[in-house]
């Protein structure tokens, strides 16, 4: 197995577009549907760079910064910021953009915690992130705090 990888190797970009049966009776895009589609973003994600079966472990510091409407496209980047073991830690943001202006907005940053498992559904090991830019650098050594508080509970 690779010991290292670079988190840019797997970094992932979802793209959808909010439709009416997206949304709350509001007329906003739900939260859960958001959740699902960030989701998908950092399962790909894992998997790509643990190239194995990922499950999705936890998921925490959901913020729910801004709503999208109708029409907005939505663009999720998912990224793994760090490997312990058998676990990831991906970094996931969502972004919503008007078509008329093109202005994009961040509506949503959580972190995801995926579980590597083998042939036999137990958790295996993962190879380590080598981080290389200054914002990578910094995720991969606060990610043992938010690891150490998501354990915990
Ligand atoms: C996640 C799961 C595989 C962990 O299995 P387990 O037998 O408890 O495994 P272990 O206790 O050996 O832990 C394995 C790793 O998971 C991590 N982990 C376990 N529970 C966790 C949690 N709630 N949050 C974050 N990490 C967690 C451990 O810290 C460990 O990481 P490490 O190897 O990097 O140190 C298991 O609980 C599971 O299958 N859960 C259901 C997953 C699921 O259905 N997801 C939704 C659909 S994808």
């Amino acid at each position: 197995m690779i010991k290292y990888k670079k988190s840019a190797d797997s970094e992932t970009t979802v793209t959808e577009v909010v439709c009416p049966n997206d949304t709350n009776p509001m007329g906003i895009l739900q939260g859960g549907r958001l959740v699902q589609w960030m989701d998908i973003a950092s399962a790909v994600c894992a998997q790509n760079h643990a190239e194995k079966i990922c499950v999705t472990a936890s998921i925490d510091s959901v913020k729910f910064k801004m709503p999208a409407k109708v029409g907005d496209i939505i663009t999720i980047k998912a990224k793994v910021t760090r490997v312990f073991n058998t676990s990831m830690e991906i970094h996931v943001v969502a972004w919503a953009k008007k078509i008329v202006s093109q202005k994009a907005y961040l509506i949503n940053e959580a972190y995801f915690t995926f579980v590597a498992l083998d042939d036999n559904a137990k958790a295996t090991n993962v190879p380590q992130i080598k981080p290389s830019t200054l914002q990578e650098k910094k995720l991969f050594l606060s990610a043992n705090t938010r690891r150490k508080s998501r354990l915990k509970f």
